[in-house]
């Protein structure tokens, strides 16, 4: 397959599935959706974050795998062949990819951290966390820049072996193992936790519709954390989708396709709260001491590996402890290859365009060391701990000489995340629909789609109005909801 293009091409529909469904499972369903859902509301939150797949997130995924599909290009290429005069909207999707690989990848690392730590555990007993209890041993983790860096690399290397590998050869290859492992393992991990004593405290926090949490959190704010969490989730607004969307096949459904993504997404998000609320929710009412529905890497780490090590304890625990992080590593390890390759097509199709064979190994390679070297302020200000919490560096007091705006990121973590998911994300999509909706027109997305060969497309109207209205005005609303907590306009 890869033969007939030079810059690669998915083997089989499902093969491309797999990895489109991969690059979206990752740290944001397993760690952002479930304290976020029993944070903001509940079930409340959950039918927000339903309505917004429904009106948001599948007119956005269909645009984007669309616009790729149409222009074989990565996301500056397509905005540049749309016109010259929007490749800055590609150049906004292509700079969030080196920003949130980045810090993902020192999150992905510390998952391999805590692998090794549970597996040496396992086998060795009491040597895993340095004898250490959850708390303090996250700590001093974290504010140590030599085994964040270590970590780091180790996480980018596998990040950059895979798309060495290519299309159908590395990216197809690795995910069409990944995910089906991914879901089974949840499974045993949701089945495990939802049979611990307990476990209801954690249901009850999770489904219970929280009028009063919406009350004191404001609806305006409960649907911006919903539509952030929605749009990072399924890895929308930097052209992630628009890149793999340029490797399928004209044979491929889009419509159906674009359906798919999300509704697998959103399912493996509930999944991952029902394996992570009612196992905190079980040890809490087990009295057991310091754990809490306290959000944050608090609870993927600390709170979890209390769950693990002090909750189930012994054996059992070290097991599950070891076979979790493994899980959440893999999940990570699968987004991570969807943004080195938005970084890395760029330079592959300038090659191809110009006649010359990709290089993919060597162009892979050095945006992974770029990027490597971009996750080090992320690796060495102990995520915000600074100095004087005995970590390396500091993140500056005040920007521009604007100490309010500090307010926004404590850490260089956010400041990244800030950059893209908070600013330049929301921006690529409301644009990007604009420019579907009013500038091409939706027909020109109708066409496209209808390439494959008798296929008709089902619901134009309802992508129409997405297009043209519903998408601009919410993403218009997240980037107001941004400025609002970036300058503390109290807007919101
Ligand atoms: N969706 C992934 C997660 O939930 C992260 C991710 C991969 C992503 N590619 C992206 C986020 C592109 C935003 C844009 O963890």
């Amino acid at each position: 397959m890869e033969k007939d293009n030079k810059r690669g091409q998915w083997a089989t529909n499902i093969g491309f599935l797999m990895a489109a469904v991969g690059s979206a499972i990752g740290l944001g369903n397993i760690w952002g959706f479930p304290y976020k859902m029993g944070a903001n509301g509940g079930f409340i939150f959950l039918i927000i974050y339903l309505a917004l797949v429904s009106f948001v997130g599948f007119a956005t995924m269909l645009g984007e795998l669309t616009l790729g599909r149409k222009y074989g290009m990565g996301v500056i290429g397509t905005y540049r062949k749309i016109s010259k005069k929007y490749e800055w909207v590609g150049w906004l999707g292509w700079l969030s990819g080196f920003f949130i690989l980045a810090f993902y990848s020192v999150l992905g690392g510390f998952t391999i951290r805590y692998f090794f730590g549970f597996l040496m555990e396992l086998f060795s007993g009491g040597a895993g966390f340095g004898g250490m209890d959850s708390g303090a041993f996250f700590g001093s983790f974290i504010v140590s820049a030599p085994m964040n860096i270590l970590f780091h690399a180790l996480f980018m290397g596998a990040t950059v072996l895979i798309v060495m590998g290519g299309i159908s050869g590395g990216i197809e290859k690795f995910t069409s193992i990944a995910m089906p492992m991914l879901f089974v393992m949840m499974l045993i991990v949701v089945i495990r936790s939802v049979t611990l004593e307990g476990a209801f405290v954690g249901l009850e926090f999770m489904f219970k519709p929280d009028f009063e949490a919406l009350k004191e959190i404001g609806l305006m704010r409960v649907l911006k954390t919903a539509a952030g969490q929605m749009f990072f989730s399924l890895s929308l607004g930097m052209g992630c989708m628009i890149t793999y969307g340029s490797y399928l096949s004209k044979n491929e459904n889009l419509e159906k396709n674009a359906m798919i993504i999300p509704i697998a997404d959103t399912s493996f998000a509930l999944l991952s709260a029902l394996a992570v609320l009612p196992a905190v929710g079980a040890f809490i009412y087990q009295g057991v001491e310091g754990v809490s529905f306290g959000a944050g890497p608090g609870l993927l780490f600390v709170t979890l590996h209390r769950v693990f090590s002090v909750g189930m304890g012994g054996f059992m625990g070290n097991f599950f402890g070891a076979f979790f992080y493994f899980l959440v590593f893999i999940a990570a390890v699968t987004s991570a290859i969807s943004l080195l390759e938005v970084c890395t097509a760029y330079f592959i199709d300038k090659r191809v365009e110009k006649g010359l064979e990709p290089n993919r190994k060597k162009i892979t390679l050095i945006m992974g060391i770029i990027i490597f070297f971009l996750g080090f302020p992320v690796a060495m200000d102990g995520l915000g701990s600074g100095v004087a919490g005995g970590a390396m560096i500091d993140i500056p007091a005040t920007v521009f000489g604007m100490s309010e705006v500090r307010v926004a990121f404590d850490c260089w973590l956010d400041f990244y995340d800030m950059i893209s998911e908070g600013v330049f994300m929301p921006l690529g999509a409301m644009l990007m629909s604009l420019i579907i909706g009013w500038k091409l027109k939706t027909v020109l997305i109708k066409d496209e789609i209808e390439q494959t060969p008798g296929y008709k497309m089902k619901a134009y109207n309802f992508w129409d109005i997405c297009f043209k209205f519903i998408v601009p005005a919410a993403m218009f609303f997240v980037l107001l909801g941004q400025l609002d907590d970036f300058f503390g306009l109290g807007i919101f």
